[in-house]
């Protein structure tokens, strides 16, 4: 019965599409390609890849050891490997409630532009063009409406309940082995009308060409914070979804090719996100910038400039950024499901997937309502401390950076930083090699990864951590 109300993954692919489902997502699509471009081109996807290779590997290895090791998703696997650990457990299911609240709203977002395209390929009233204002105006309208904002948030949040409803294998893993090659040739499509466009070249030059000039003096600081943030990010790492994935994991599944297969392919769609976004913004003759801005006021320009063709395209990209958004929250929600499931059956209660999908996804509707009717921030509903600053600091400037600060900003490097330490410094190589050696599977590299437990990831971390504090603006210091 609990193993059934569990589930797990029925094949290596439908893991793999899950998994690179999760990573793949708005990090990669609005942050990636923008944080390439300023900050060296090729030199940073140079400085990405070693971080990646350094911490992201080594990380992603040790959340599927201790979810596999375990057979429990992230609130009972920690205390599982001691109950002094239960707090690492505490933070695995407060970050996914933080940050499905505001990725839920960006998720709404993306099904809202993607109808307001599709309207407009058949010249309907509720098309982007019918509503007579520019993109910028357009983008500010809506986002500020709290009625329509929170209905399309909502609508994104019981997408994500329903698949995960479904369970694992028949939920999750169906529709990301449908989803993911959906969104990869949606990408190819898009990647080949935006590289094609008049002046597309100066939107490549951006990103590949290898520009040392941000690396000058203490700026290499900023690249190094920059990159290490994204790749933590962009990887899913520090949310419990890892943990939770790897709870899922059949014993005959190599954990170190998993570990390196899911990180290669999210960087190769972060790549393709440039090529479909930068080319096309540049060719418009757009400046790029990273965040919501990027991706619904700067892209929604450029498909205006491309006649009627435009919305077809518009259309194309928004649908794929959904499912790029809604394969990534159906994993982050899955922790605290399989969570719930976990605790009630350590309770002696008969575990009930429909019942933990219901009250986890009021939860996240919740947060998501909150999220949407601040509006980014416009409609000023109430954030905690905001009062004590004169200079109103990231971190409380809206409910999102709020959520973001607590979550991205502190909860996620810290629970990793104390992971990589625990594993490197006080559960040891045979912790690791246990689980990786089950069933013939060889640990390979083991020296290496070892170094990187016990001295690359902590201080990557501690320095992913600073960096993430100066970002919100908790720390005052310029870098
Ligand atoms: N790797 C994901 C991304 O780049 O968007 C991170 C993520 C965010 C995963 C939100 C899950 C989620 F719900």
């Amino acid at each position: 019965m609990g193993n059934e109300q569990r589930g797990g993954f029925a094949s290596s692919f439908g893991f793999l599409m899950a998994a690179v489902g999760s990573a793949v997502g708005l990090g990669n699509l609005w942050g990636f390609p923008y944080k390439m471009g300023a900050n060296g081109g090729f030199a940073f996807l140079v400085v990405y890849l070693v971080l990646a290779v350094l911490v992201g590997f080594v990380i992603m290895l040790g959340e599927f050891v201790i979810g596999r090791k375990t057979g429990k998703s992230v609130l009972c696997a920690y205390p599982k490997l001691g109950k002094k650990y239960g707090f690492l457990g505490v933070f695995g299911v407060l970050v996914p409630v933080l940050i499905l609240s505001f990725y839920c709203v960006l998720g709404g977002y993306c099904i809202k532009y993607a109808l307001a395209n599709l309207g407009d390929v058949f010249h309907a009233k509720w098309g982007y063009l019918a509503s007579g204002m520019d993109t910028g105006t357009f983008f500010g309208a809506f986002t500020g409406d709290m009625g329509a904002a929170t209905v399309f948030s909502l609508i994104f949040v019981v997408l994500t309940g329903l698949i995960i409803l479904g369970g694992v294998s028949d939920g999750i893993e169906k529709f990301s082995k449908v989803a993911m090659p959906a969104l990869f040739v949606l990408l190819v499509i898009v990647i080949i009308r935006s590289v094609t466009l008049p002046g597309a070249g100066a939107g490549l030059e951006f990103m590949f060409k290898p520009n040392w000039e941000p690396f000058a003096g203490l700026g290499w600081l900023h690249v190094l914070k920059t990159a290490a943030g994204q790749m933590f990010f962009s990887l899913s790492l520090g949310m419990g979804i890892m943990v939770t994935f790897g709870s899922y994991l059949p014993k005959s599944e190599n954990l170190i090719k998993q570990s390196i297969v899911v990180p290669a392919a999210d960087t190769i769609v972060a790549i393709m996100a440039g090529l479909a976004v930068m080319p096309a913004v540049f060719a418009a003759g757009l400046e790029p910038g990273a965040g919501p801005g990027l991706l619904y006021v700067t892209l929604q320009t450029v498909f205006e400039s491309m006649g009627a063709a435009g919305p077809i395209f518009g259309f194309m990209l928004y649908f794929l950024v959904f499912i790029a958004a809604i394969t990534s929250s159906v994993s982050l929600l899955e922790v605290l499901t399989s969570s719930f499931i976990d605790k009630s059956e350590e309770k002696g209660k008969a575990p009930n997937r429909k019942l933990a999908t219901i009250i986890t996804t009021l939860v996240v509707a919740a947060g998501a309502t909150l999220v949407s009717c601040d509006g980014l921030g416009a409609n000023g509903v109430w954030v905690p401390f905001q009062k004590c600053f004169e200079q109103i600091p990231v971190w409380c400037d809206c409910w999102l950076d709020f959520f973001d600060c607590i979550s991205e900003g502190i909860l996620m490097p810290v629970s990793c930083l104390i992971m990589s330490l625990l594993i490197g410094w006080k559960w040891g190589p045979k912790f690791l090699q246990d689980e990786i050696e089950q069933e013939g599977n060889v640990f390979k590299a083991k020296g290496f990864i070892l170094f990187c437990f016990k001295f690359a990831a902590p201080v990557i971390l501690l320095f992913v951590l600073f960096g993430q504090l100066v970002d919100f603006g908790i720390l005052n210091v310029a870098i």
